[in-house]
C-alpha cells in the first residue's frame, strides 16, 4: 500500500522550494525594513475562536473548517486564517496594552476548499498586523508596504490594487438595512444559503458565487455611498495619497472580503495571470476585533499574502535569478582511498570560513565522476583530495567557472585563499 498526501494538500521538494525561498526572502526583507517583528502562534485553536472573529455564517466557517473534537471533548479547529489567533496571542501575551505593535507571521493555513491551481487546502500566507495605530497613516503604510514588496519581486506590472471602503459600524448598520430592504424584495431570486444570511449575517450574501444572486446584486446598493463623513473623508484622504505615491488602484465598491471582522478600509490584490484565483494579498482594518475575542478595545489593520499564488506568478514571469537555485560555493572531491584525511581537512576548513558554502563529496566515486557533481552543484570552486595532496598538506583548488589556472594550496593558507575569492569577510 502507498500512501499519497490528502487531497488540496502537497509536498514541496528542494527543488520547487527555491522559487519560494526567494518570494519569501523578499517579503521578509521589506517587513524588516519597515519594522515589522515576528510572532508565532499555534496552527490549532479552539473552534469558538474563529467563530467569533472570522463569522459564522461565513463559508470559511460554515463550510471550509477542518474541526474535530479533541480527546478531552474540546472543539479545535486548524486555523483557516492568522489574525484571529494573532489577535488572541496578543492579548493573551499582554502586547496591546499601552502600547503599538507591527508583527508579521508565515505558515500554513487549512481550508477545504475545491482544490484548483492556486487553491489549496493546506496554503501558506504571510500576514502581518499592526495594532493600536487608529489610521489611516498605518493602513497607507501597509498598502505602500505590498506595493514595495511586488515591485522588489518584479511583479508590479501584473498586480492591481483593488481598493474599498466598508464603513464605520454605524454607517454599516444603516447600509445594512438598505441592503436588507433591498434583498426582500428578491427573496424569491435567493437561493437557501442566501435566504438563511438574510436573517443571519446580510453583508455575507455579497461574497456569494452563485451568479444567479451576483445578478440580484448587481443593482443592490453600495456601501461606499452611504458612507458617513469621517469615512469618507479617511477614505479621499488614503486614495489621495497613494495617487501622489503613483499607486495606480481601482475602487471597487464590490470588495466587502469573506470575513467579518473588517471595517472601514480594505483592500486586495489581483492578477490576470492566474485564472480564477486571481487574489495574491488581501485585507483591511478591523478595529471591533480586539474587543469581540475579549481584550480592551485596540485597533487594527494587516494584511495576508497567498505564497501560492505569488510564488506561482514569479515562476511564471521567470523573474527567479538562475543563481538563487545555488547552494554550494566550493565542492570538495576526494579520492576514496584517503576520504577520512578529506572530511577532516573540510571540518577545519568550515570552521574557519563560515559563512562559507561547502559541499563534500559523500559517498566516494571516481574523480571523473565527483567533478561532474562538482559542476553541478553549481559551485565556483573544486576542491580536489588525493594522495600527492595528502602527503604535502594541501589540496587542488580548480576553478569550475572560469579561466585561471589549477593551483596546489597548503592547507594553513587555504582559508586566507578562499576569503579573498568569495570575499566571506565583505567590505
Ligand atoms: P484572505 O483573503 O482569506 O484573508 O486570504 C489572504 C490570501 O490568502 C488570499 O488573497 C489568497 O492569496 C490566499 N489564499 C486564501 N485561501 C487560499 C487557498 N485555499 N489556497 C491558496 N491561497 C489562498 C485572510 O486570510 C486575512 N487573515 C488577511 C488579513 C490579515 N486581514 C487582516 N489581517
Amino acid at each position: 500500500m502507498k500512501f499519497q498526501s490528502l487531497r488540496g494538500m502537497y509536498d514541496l521538494v528542494p527543488d520547487n522550494l527555491s522559487s519560494w525561498q526567494f518570494v519569501e526572502s523578499k517579503i521578509f526583507e521589506m517587513l524588516g525594513s519597515y519594522g515589522y517583528k515576528e510572532i508565532r502562534f499555534p496552527i490549532v485553536e479552539y473552534t469558538d475562536l474563529f467563530k467569533r472573529s472570522v463569522g459564522e455564517s461565513t463559508d470559511i466557517v460554515e463550510k471550509e473548517m477542518y474541526s474535530f473534537e479533541d480527546r478531552n471533548g474540546d472543539l479545535i479547529s486548524l486555523r483557516p486564517e492568522g489574525t484571529a489567533g494573532c489577535v488572541r496571542a496578543c492579548i493573551q501575551n499582554g502586547l496591546l496594552h499601552n502600547q503599538t505593535q507591527r508583527l508579521y507571521y508565515s505558515g500554513p493555513m487549512f481550508r477545504r476548499e475545491r482544490p484548483q491551481k492556486g487553491r489549496q487546502r493546506q496554503f501558506f500566507q504571510i500576514g502581518v498586523e499592526a495594532f493600536g495605530f487608529p489610521g489611516p497613516d498605518i493602513d497607507l503604510e501597509m498598502i505602500f508596504m505590498t506595493s514595495a514588496m511586488f515591485k522588489a519581486l518584479g511583479l508590479s506590472d501584473v498586480v492591481t490594487l483593488n481598493i474599498n471602503t466598508i464603513g464605520a459600524a454605524d454607517d454599516r448598520s444603516k447600509y445594512i438595512n438598505s441592503l436588507v430592504k433591498y434583498l426582500q424584495k428578491h427573496e424569491s431570486d435567493l437561493d437557501e444559503d442566501s435566504k438563511r444570511r438574510l436573517k443571519k449575517n446580510p453583508l455575507r450574501i455579497l461574497d456569494s458565487k452563485n451568479p444567479d444572486i451576483q445578478r440580484v446584486l448587481s443593482k443592490a446598493p453600495l456601501m461606499i455611498e452611504q458612507l458617513g463623513k469621517n469615512a469618507r473623508d479617511e477614505f479621499d484622504q488614503i486614495c489621495s495619497t497613494l495617487t501622489k505615491r503613483g499607486i495606480k488602484f481601482v475602487i471597487n465598491p464590490k470588495l466587502v472580503r469573506g470575513l467579518d471582522y473588517y471595517s472601514k478600509i480594505v483592500f486586495e490584490w489581483t492578477t490576470t495571470e492566474l485564472g480564477s484565483q486571481d487574489a495574491i494579498c488581501a485585507g483591511g482594518r478591523y478595529d471591533g476585533l480586539v474587543e469581540q475575542l475579549g481584550g480592551k478595545f485596540c485597533e487594527g489593520v494587516g494584511f495576508a499574502i497567498g505564497l501560492e499564488r505569488t510564488v506561482l506568478l514569479a515562476e511564471k514571469l521567470e523573474i527567479v535569478p538562475e543563481n538563487f537555485f545555488i547552494n554550494s560555493d566550493v565542492f570538495v572531491v576526494c579520492d576514496e582511498s584517503v576520504w577520512s584525511h578529506g572530511i577532516l581537512v573540510l571540518e577545519e576548513l568550515r570552521s574557519k570560513c563560515p559563512g562559507l558554502r561547502i559541499t563534500f563529496n559523500c559517498g566516494g566515486g571516481s574523480l571523473k565522476s565527483q567533478m561532474k557533481k562538482a559542476d553541478r552543484s553549481g559551485s565556483r570552486v573544486a576542491l580536489i583530495v588525493g594522495d600527492d595532496e595528502m602527503l604535502s598538506n594541501s589540496v587542488s583548488l580548480k576553478y569550475l567557472r572560469e579561466n585561471k589556472e589549477q593551483e596546489l594550496v597548503d592547507v594553513k593558507v587555504l582559508p586566507g585563499i578562499l576569503d579573498s575569492i568569495f570575499s566571506i569577510g565583505g567590505d
